[in-house]
């Protein structure tokens, strides 16, 4: 099947109430275990590449690499997304090279450091959404910054995020100027900030409302309940796979991270999107770990990356089954790009602030 837009996965998944996670990807076995999950439970799936992951594999392996997995699994819908885009240049490179979707974080200076005023956010978001939806690509903005409420920062495992402390309002995403922004910049979907952040290392304990604000989520909803809404940071930090790596020699300080129950809450509230990378990396480093502390002689990588990719896949088709993706890929038939592009031009894509 050709690559399907996010656009037109989320409508569908708002119609039929479900979320659909949005997986990160390096290399192919992350890519087969994102597909085989999905394949196994008629999922739509996304598969998304940060910036980090087109310099490590490269654009024209990465176009490859997805396109091989649309071939070798016809029957699954797949959206190929850029995850935070910094600029205008990462966005259109992005579709350049074949994606279908692409996220324009603006909540960031290009640096992905500092946070940006609201006008710049604006503006550039505008600008990208623009120039997407002219060639039919769906685009992804963010409103707040992610970071911890409990700390005022942003993880720093990933090398992004804001540096330093930030104030609570900039941490929580304000619902009326969400409105205002989804209205001027006609995204697709709406990064959200509630307290989550990247990594491992999110919340010192398990998280109850006050630092994980999913009411304001249901807040955000509630002004905007035609909004495809986006969770980033949302690995739940398995204990399981905490007890793993650290069976096997790792050092993970304990940890939590937020619990799927919450992200099921979150799909009852407009989340269709939910960003999920360390868990993926935390199910195949464990396998890393356990091979190399108990076959120590070993030395063929496919020995590692077999049950590596294999943990990955059951934790993804978890997640698709408890988002509800499972049972929606046969649903989908892709609208090509142009069709898209043809419906934003028309107006009936424009975003209901409503
Ligand atoms: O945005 C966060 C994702 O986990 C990607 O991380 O930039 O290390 O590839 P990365
Ligand atoms: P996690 O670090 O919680 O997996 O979040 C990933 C993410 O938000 C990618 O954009
Ligand atoms: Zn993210």
């Amino acid at each position: 099947m050709a690559l399907i837009t996010l656009r037109q996965l989320l409508d569908h998944a708002a119609e039929y109430s479900y979320g659909v996670p949005a997986f990160n990807i390096n290399n192919m076995e992350q890519g087969l275990a994102i597909m085989r999950a999905a394949a196994s439970v008629d999922a739509p799936v996304i598969i998304q590449a940060s910036r980090g992951a087109r310099s490590y594999a490269g654009d024209i392996m990465l176009r490859n690499m997805i396109q091989a997995l649309a071939e070798m699994f016809p029957d699954t819908p797949l959206c190929m997304h850029q995850d935070h885009g910094n600029d205008e240049a990462t966005c259109l490179s992005a579709i350049r090279h074949g994606f279908t979707s692409v996220m324009m974080d603006g909540s960031l200076e290009a640096d992905m450091k500092t946070p940006a005023s609201y006008d710049y956010n604006l503006t550039i978001t505008e600008r990208v959404s623009r120039m997407a939806h002219w060639v039919g690509a769906s685009v992804e903005g963010e409103l707040g910054v992610l970071g911890s409420l409990e700390t005022g920062e942003a993880a720093k495992e990933d090398g992004s995020g804001a540096e330093g402390k930030l104030e609570m309002d900039a941490l929580l995403t304000d619902p009326d100027q969400a409105v205002d922004f989804v209205q001027k910049t006609k995204v697709d979907a709406l990064a959200i900030a509630c307290g989550t952040s990247h990594g491992a290392y999110k919340f010192s304990r398990k998280p109850t409302g006050d630092i994980l604000a999913m009411d304001q989520i249901e807040a955000i909803h509630a002004k905007l309940p035609n909004t495809h809404l986006v969770m980033h940071g949302s690995s739940s930090v398995p204990q399981e796979l905490q007890d793993i790596i650290n069976e096997f020699g790792g050092d993970m300080p304990q940890t939590y991270g937020v619990p799927v129950a919450e992200i099921e809450r979150g799909i009852r509230s407009g989340v269709r999107k939910v960003n999920i990378d360390t868990d993926c990396r935390m199910a195949m480093t464990g396998q890393f770990r356990k091979m190399a502390t108990q076959s120590p002689s070993q030395f063929d990588p496919r020995k590692f990356l077999i049950p590596a990719t294999d943990a990955m896949e059951a934790l993804c088709k978890d997640r698709l089954e408890r988002f509800g993706t499972a049972g929606n890929g046969a649903k989908l038939k892709a609208i090509p790009l142009d069709d898209m592009a043809k419906r934003y031009a028309d107006g009936s894509l424009d975003p209901a602030t409503s």
